[in-house]
This record gives structure tokens, C-alpha cells and sequence, in this order.
């Protein structure tokens, strides 16, 4: 039996074999907490799961957050749980214009579903997996968590589904602390580079590794804010109270977290040109279409309510996942099989 006040905690993660959710899910083993898992691998890859799935404080369903059973079943079978870290969704914003009608369903009725559905079941915590595509097209950097609103001209159904969720989420305040992360460009070990959608990073580590030349598209003057993911996985474990001491308080609301650093695309494709040892050898391509110019998060609310703060710059993120990369035990971009509904992964 866990202890209520304390800690270790039971805790669910949803999208538990995406890139993001398998890293959750390793911290919070490694913190001590009980972690019941859920992918349908529509985009989450079953050798996320590899290195602690049979972890004896790790259990996994094969399940689908679509489904309106799912929180009762699971609080049936392990009990209740302290956090639920919501992730999965439909993460391609190419695929939410193809499918807007799906991408509503699945990340946001599913997550309004599973907040109610966690309230009812005495869930302290809701902590979500926003996005900066929730800010839409802004002109003023840095974006500060007020900049989005009903307004917004949002370049995706992906960004509005998630916005709209966000917003259900960060209203929830008591019993159930309900918080959004509005997570920037997100990088590192596990990031698949196979799609032409994949992280601008885990592309350029791939090529630059292979010895092909780094593709960037327009001028390469655009600016991100890259984050790495253990920092990312950090901000989760604060946002939820569980980082350290376990006490399980924490406040709720919407919170960016980003590195609060605008980087041009073509300074980090020289930049992993250097760290890979590779000539500087860049392909300047068409500007991708409906592509933001610049994208910075403030990241003072996060630092000062959460108390975080990204601990690992961009050189030392670009090398680790490099390292990675160098040693991925399997080439990447091999497609998955169907899951079993029979849905495809991307
Ligand atoms: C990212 C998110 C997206 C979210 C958006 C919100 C990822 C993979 N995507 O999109 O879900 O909606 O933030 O702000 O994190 N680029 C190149 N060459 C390449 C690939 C990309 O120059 O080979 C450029 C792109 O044109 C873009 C920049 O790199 O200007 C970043 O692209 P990308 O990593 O796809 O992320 P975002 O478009 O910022």
C-alpha cells in the first residue's frame, strides 16, 4: 500500500513508449514511484520501452486513451493513482491537417475525458503535455503563457486541439491539480529522425552521423528554443511535486518550458557539423511551407513557481544525443508493425 502524504507514488503515463514518455517513465522508476504505462504504438516505438519494461515497479497496457474505460480499469487493477502525466496524442501536426476530425477526438475529447475521469477517481495531479504550437503565429518573442488565447490563428488542428486542452486542464485546481507543460522544440536520444516532419536536431545528428549533407530549409535565419529532454522530464517531475522530495504539492496552471534561447537552424547545423567532426557541408533547400520564423519561450513563470530551470545547454544536448545516435542498436527509420487494432503508426 503507498503512502498518501509522502511518496513513493503510483503514477500513469500516458504515451508511455513515445520519445518523451519512455524518459518519463525511466525518472520516475529511478525516483522511486510506481509507473503504470499506456501506448497503443501509434507513434510510440516498443523499443522505448526496452530499457525498463521489466522493471518490477513498471506495469504496461497496450491500450488506446480513447478508450472511455481506461482510467477505471487501471484504478481497478493497480489502485489509485497520484499523477496521471498525460502524453499521448497525435503528435504530427502534417497528419492533424489531414485528420482534424481524429486529432480533436484523440487530443482533446480523450483528454477531457481522462481529466473528468481523473477526478472522480481522486487524482491529485493531471499533468499535461502541451505545446508551443498552442501560440500559433506570434510576432513578439520572447511568448509569454498569456499570448495564447481564443483568438489565436492556430497553423494546425494540432495546435488548437491542444490549446483547447491546455485550457480544460489548467482550469482544474482542487482536489485535482490539473497542469500544462508548453513544451518548445524538444530534443535528444530516442527522437526519431525517419519522418521529413522529425525533429530538426534528430534529422541533422542523422545526417551529419551518416556523412550526408545537413538539409536546411530557406535561409536558415529562423530561430527555435531547444530543450533538451531530460530537462523536459525534469519539468514534468516538478510540475507534478514528485522531483525530489515526493510531498506532492505544487502549483497548477499553464507553464512554457523551453531553454528562454532563440537558435538560428543554420548556426546549429555548423554546430553539429563541428561536434560530429564532419566539413561543414549544407544543402539550403525551399523554405518548408507554413513554417514559423521565429519561435522563443519566456521561462520566468516556470522558473520561478516550478523552480526550474534547463540544466543542459545545447552544445552538451547535441553531443549526448550524438552519442546516441552513434550507438542506436537498430537503424531508425524502420516502420513499426501495426498495433492491434490494426491502426497504422506513422
Ligand atoms: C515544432 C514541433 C511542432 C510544433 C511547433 C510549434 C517538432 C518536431 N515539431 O515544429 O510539433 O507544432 O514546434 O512551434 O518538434 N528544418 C530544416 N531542415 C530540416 C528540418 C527542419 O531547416 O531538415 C527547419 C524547419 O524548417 C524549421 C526548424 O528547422 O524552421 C524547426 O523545424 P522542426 O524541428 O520540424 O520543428 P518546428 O517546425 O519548430
Amino acid at each position: 500500500m503507498e503512502k498518501s502524504g509522502s511518496g513513493p507514488f503510483r503514477c500513469l503515463v500516458t504515451g508511455a513508449a513515445g520519445f518523451v514518455g519512455s524518459h518519463l517513465c525511466e525518472r520516475l522508476l529511478a525516483l522511486g514511484h510506481t509507473v503504470v504505462g499506456v501506448d497503443n504504438f501509434f507513434s510510440g516505438r516498443r523499443e522505448n520501452l526496452d530499457p525498463f519494461v521489466a522493471h518490477p515497479r513498471f506495469f504496461f497496457h497496450e491500450r488506446s486513451i480513447t478508450e472511455p474505460r481506461l482510467l477505471e480499469d487501471l484504478h481497478a487493477a493497480h489502485g489509485p493513482f497520484h499523477t496521471v502525466f498525460h502524453l499521448a496524442a497525435i503528435v504530427s501536426v502534417p497528419y492533424s491537417l489531414d485528420h482534424p476530425e481524429e486529432t480533436f477526438h484523440v487530443n482533446y475529447r480523450a483528454t477531457i475525458h481522462l481529466l473528468n475521469e481523473g477526478e472522480r477517481l481522486g487524482v491529485r495531479s493531471f499533468v499535461f503535455a502541451g505545446s508551443a504550437a498552442e501560440y500559433g503565429t506570434q510576432d513578439r518573442m520572447p511568448l509569454r503563457e498569456t499570448d495564447a488565447g481564443d483568438s489565436t490563428s492556430w497553423l494546425s488542428p494540432y495546435g488548437e486541439a491542444k490549446y483547447r486542452a491546455t485550457m480544460a486542464v489548467a482550469s482544474r485546481q482542487s482536489p485535482l491539480r490539473g497542469v500544462s507543460l508548453r513544451c518548445f522544440n524538444i530534443y535528444g536520444p530516442r527522437q526519431d529522425p525517419s519522418s521529413p516532419y522529425s525533429g530538426v536536431i534528430s534529422r541533422f545528428v542523422d545526417m551529419a552521423v551518416a556523412g550526408r549533407p545537413l538539409t536546411v530549409f530557406g535561409d536558415g535565419r529562423q530561430t527555435r528554443d531547444f530543450v533538451f529532454v531530460d530537462d523536459v522530464v525534469a519539468a514534468y517531475c516538478q510540475a507534478a511535486g514528485l522531483a525530489t522530495d515526493g510531498s506532492g504539492a505544487g502549483p497548477w496552471g499553464i507553464y512554457n518550458v523551453g531553454s528562454g534561447r532563440p537558435t538560428a537552424v543554420l548556426d546549429l547545423a555548423r554546430l553539429i557539423c563541428r561536434l560530429t567532426e564532419r566539413p561543414e557541408s549544407i544543402t539550403f533547400c525551399a523554405e518548408r511551407p507554413g513554417d514559423i520564423r521565429h519561435s522563443t519561450a519566456s521561462i520566468e513563470a516556470v522558473m520561478r513557481d516550478l523552480g526550474w530551470t534547463p540544466r543542459i545547454d545545447l552544445e552538451e544536448g547535441l553531443r549526448r544525443t550524438i552519442q546516441w545516435m552513434r550507438g542506436a542498436a537498430q537503424p531508425l527509420g524502420v516502420k513499426a508493425s501495426p498495433d492491434v487494432d490494426g491502426s497504422e503508426k506513422k
